[in-house]
């Protein structure tokens, strides 16, 4: 069965992508991904508050960058806190990128243009075959529009873009005030791929020692519908290639993902649950479930359920929400109450 596709302009056997995050950190791991059937890897990220603590440190400024921010720096991780160095990222890379024939794509994730961007160039020399570049960035600053964070961001993919040759994917939130506007003036930047969506860490507090917690949940496939559905809006309306991460889990999931338009599957908890062969465990699923529905590849049900190909474009907009709510009271446990 034919699984392939093509994402960031490489030409893929499957869809299936160890997401970033930890599974790239060790070279057994990575070969056993590859040996598992990923079509490609993409290391954790790099972060601009590393980079910018680096190079304080090196011109022997004092004042390191997290510091700069008064009360709040002291809240800014430690260079230990990461697990890898800038130099030694760039010399991980290295090592992953013998270590496998598969695409490698690095990561750097910041909200700013500016200096710390040359990684970028730093990182295709050391062998990344693309980049991804993470912008997650919490718009708490009252005085901020989102015009403003916006143009932040098509100028950093801008420059990105301008100092490098290998193909750039940006990771993006679905925090945007008018997301299909601001996908679509990105999409004007050139990257070569959208990753949909990332996660964002959710503060609980501790109610005993007064902290706000600091956990990672790993996902689980309720996650996904959000992925599902401005996936399936930009499908087919953006040049860049679409990879979907988060709350990917099951064959299911990774169905639903293609048919609403991702040329890439990206996962993380699924692999740190179930660990690397699940992987392959996946993809012969695919195969059953393609061959179950009679199709002859997976590239010819890519995109079926976008808004552009669906029979019922208006599903993914309020038509829908309306429908929903108007049926809850004759399908739920309260069924016949109509509630007002
Ligand atoms: C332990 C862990 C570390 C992660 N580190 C990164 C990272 O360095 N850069 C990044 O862009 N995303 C990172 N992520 C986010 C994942 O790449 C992914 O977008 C997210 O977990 C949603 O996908 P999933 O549902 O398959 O886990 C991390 C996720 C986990 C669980």
């Amino acid at each position: 069965m034919d699984l392939s596709t093509t994402y960031l302009g490489f030409e893929l056997p499957s869809p299936l992508i160890p997401g970033a995050g930890p599974l790239a950190d060790d070279l057994d791991t990575v070969r056993r991904l590859e040996d598992a059937g990923a079509a490609a890897i993409v290391m954790r990220s790099l972060f601009e508050e590393q980079i910018a603590l680096e190079e304080a440190t090196t011109f022997g400024v004092t004042e390191a960058h997290g510091n700069s921010h008064g009360e709040a720096g002291s809240y800014f991780p430690s260079p230990d806190a990461f697990a890898l160095g800038p130099d030694e990222y760039l010399e991980h890379l290295h090592r992953v990128r013998k270590a496998v024939r598969v695409p490698v794509i690095a990561s750097l994730n910041g909200v700013t243009p500016g200096g710390w961007l040359r990684y970028a160039r730093l990182m295709e020399e050391a062998g990344a075959d693309a980049l991804e570049l993470n912008v997650y960035a919490l718009a708490t600053d009252p005085t901020e529009d989102a015009r403003t964070i916006e143009d932040r961001t098509v100028e950093m993919v801008r420059e990105v873009r301008s100092g490098i040759r290998i193909p750039v994917a940006v990771k993006l939130s679905p925090f945007y005030t008018s997301f299909a506007n601001f996908a679509h003036r990105l999409d004007e930047a050139g990257p070569a791929g959208l990753v949909l969506f990332n996660r964002f860490w959710q503060p609980g507090i501790d109610v005993e020692e007064l902290e706000v917690r600091r956990e990672l949940h790993l996902s689980d496939s309720s996650e996904l519908p959000l992925r599902l559905r401005w996936l399936a809006i930009l499908s087919g309306d953006v040049r860049a290639t679409l990879a979907v991460t988060g709350g990917v889990h099951t064959v299911l999931d990774v169905i639903q993902s293609v048919m609403a338009g991702a040329h890439a599957v990206q996962m993380v908890s699924a692999l740190l649950h179930h660990g690397p062969d699940y992987l392959a465990v996946l993809r012969r699923e695919i195969v059953q479930w393609l061959e179950d529905h009679e199709y002859g590849s997976l590239g010819e049900m890519r995109g079926s359920m976008s808004m552009r190909s669906c029979p019922d474009p208006q599903a993914y907009e309020r038509a829908n929400y309306m429908l929903m709510l108007q049926s809850w009271s004759a399908t739920g446990p309260f069924a016949g109450r109509r509630l007002r």
